[in-house]
């Protein structure tokens, strides 16, 4: 999943625009961009549009933010979208595995009274919101199969630190930010599940968008969340496996299977073993999830 774009759930408006914005996946939020008198009624909102987007040849990958599960909201947000099928629930302020059970938990008696198959609803934490969440980074390995993916938030952690500013003048995020975020990767790895990148929030600084896309990109992240619809080209671009790189992936694999009994081959210069033939396999495996 390349492009993540978040759509606040009480705007019907956005969410057909998000529908037609390219995005692999739309976030409908009830939780951040949703005023607490605004919750109900973002809630039906959110439920008649799953309804609707259900149907839709080519839709996008349907997920629904929450509000945090220390808030006292998420169950009556379970209860008002689940019937509506999501593909997944985002988490927010997650602080470690043991949320991530928790949910699974509330999700599966969902399932069974929406009469809905047992365990398909998926899970995305966003995992470094405050700093238990930074702590909780390497507690998701096992947490629930539901685990789809990890993603981290730079807004919320900042206001949890009391931090004047997440990014320099230069707009790279400070250190705590950096920490964070390579922690995510940690601990995606850790749990055997892709990297999401966070937002930028600067949706009319397209530069500024694609420098962090790459930077994402070259550590490991798979996709990255977006805010606004003129983001999903950009990062539906820079994520999707090159053409150039799938066939130098291909041919890795290749070589590999034509020397089933070799630890370590040379290509072009290069030495390549075993970490090289895993990354190969990625890469492709990702872009035929694409293709599909
Ligand atoms: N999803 C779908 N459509 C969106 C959108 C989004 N995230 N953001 C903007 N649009 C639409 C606007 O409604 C507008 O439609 P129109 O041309 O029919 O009027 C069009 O895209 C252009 O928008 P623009 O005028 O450039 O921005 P804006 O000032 O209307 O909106 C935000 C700016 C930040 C309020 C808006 O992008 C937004 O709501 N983003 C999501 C916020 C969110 O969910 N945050 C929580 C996670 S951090
Ligand atoms: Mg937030």
């Amino acid at each position: 999943m390349r492009s993540l774009l978040f759509v606040p759930g009480d705007s019907p408006k956005k969410q057909q625009k998000g529908l037609e914005s390219g995005a692999d996946a739309l976030i409908l939020d009830l939780e951040d961009s949703v005023a607490l008198d605004a919750k109900p009624q973002a809630r039906t909102v959110t439920r008649d549009f799953l309804d609707a987007a259900q149907a839709l040849p080519n839709r996008p990958f349907l997920i629904v933010r929450i509000n945090a599960l220390a808030t006292g909201l998420s169950d009556a947000d379970l209860d008002a979208v689940m019937p509506g099928a999501p593909d997944a629930i985002m988490l927010p302020k997650s602080e470690g595995g043991v949320d991530v059970g928790h949910l699974a938990a509330k999700i599966a008696v969902r399932e069974a009274e929406a009469e809905l198959p047992d365990g398909t609803t998926r899970i995305l934490p966003i995992a470094t919101e405050n700093g238990k969440g930074v702590f909780g980074l390497g507690t998701y390995a096992r947490a629930s199969h539901r685990l789809m993916a990890l993603t981290w938030g730079a807004e919320d952690l900042s206001a949890d630190l009391g931090a004047e500013t997440n990014r320099l003048e230069n707009g790279s995020y400070t250190d705590p930010y950096r920490l964070a975020r390579t922690l995510t990767l940690f601990g995606a790895s850790a749990a055997q599940v892709d990297a999401i990148d966070s937002v930028f929030t600067n949706f009319r600084d397209e530069a500024g968008l694609r420098a962090e896309c790459i930077a994402a990109r070259r550590d490991g992240f798979t996709g990255k969340m977006a805010i606004h619809p003129a983001q999903i080209a950009p990062i539906n671009e820079i994520f999707a496996p090159s053409p150039e790189s799938l066939a130098k992936a291909e041919q890795i694999i290749a070589l590999f299977a034509a020397n089933p009994g070799a630890g370590v081959i040379g290509l072009q210069g290069e030495m390549l073993d075993r970490p090289h033939l895993i990354r190969a396999e990625r890469l492709v495996a990702r872009a035929r999830k694409l293709a599909e």
